[in-house]
């Protein structure tokens, strides 16, 4: 993987081979993969540990429990090698502080808004809340919507100096340069690259519209 690209790129596949056959192709010009539940579920936590040979693993658990369960999961993926986690904030600090202690040196994302429609029907009411609270936790970034960036400048304005990942790209609508411009680190895309005939063409397009972005600024 590479720190050139602010590409990380979701691998929300059901067979475990296809992944891992997706993984080998476009790792060299990736900043990361993103997993979820989708391939988690079929391939075991094993699947982890495999595509980390490739570099950085972020697991979008979306982790929403009490602080023992959360710690147990976070445990999970840090023995299985995973690089990044993601987790819901709206349940609380305390929730969150598990996630965070029992990460350790893996970096932990919190969401504070969606990059679906219903985002706006309670999430969004209170993002700035959850953001507050995550800084106060000391969260490694959060994840903000790419595709909406009247939200994503909000979040970014009120985060400074976290990391902020934004899905949303592609399918959902969001367009890479622009998330980049208005304050995204780096855009999560999954099925405008998985489900490309040309998935490594379709990452090269992401990196170089992103990559003009960048110089300019
Ligand atoms: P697509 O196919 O839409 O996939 O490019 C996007 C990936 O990102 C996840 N996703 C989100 N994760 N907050 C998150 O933490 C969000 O707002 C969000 N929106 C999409 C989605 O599950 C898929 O893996």
């Amino acid at each position: 993987m590479t720190d050139n690209s602010r590409l990380i790129v979701a691998l929300d596949l059901k067979v475990p081979d296809k992944a891992m056959e997706l993984a080998r192709e476009i790792h060299r010009e990736i900043f990361a993969i993103k997993i979820n539940w989708p391939l988690l579920m079929v391939a075991g936590v094993g699947i982890i540990r495999e595509l980390s040979s490739y570099g950085r693993v972020i697991c979008d658990l979306k982790i929403a429990d009490i602080p023992n369960t959360n710690s147990l999961i976070t445990s999970n993926v840090k023995e299985n090698g995973g690089w990044g986690i993601i987790t819901h904030a709206f349940t609380g600090s305390d929730s969150l502080a598990a996630v965070i202690e029992a990460a350790g040196e893996m970096k932990v994302f919190a969401v504070v808004s969606m990059s679906h429609p219903g985002s706006d029907q309670f999430i969004n009411s209170v993002s700035m809340d959850l953001l507050e609270m995550a800084m106060k936790e000391k969260i490694s970034g959060v994840i903000a919507p790419g595709n909406d960036l009247v939200m994503l400048r909000r979040i970014r304005n009120a985060g400074k100096g976290l990391m902020i990942l934004s899905p949303g790209i592609g399918v959902q609508g969001g367009n890479p340069a622009d998330a980049i411009r208005n304050g995204s680190d780096y855009v999560i895309a999954g099925r405008s690259i998985y489900n490309s005939e040309d998935p490594l063409g379709e990452v090269r397009r992401i990196n170089s519209a992103v990559s003009s972005v960048i110089h300019r600024s």
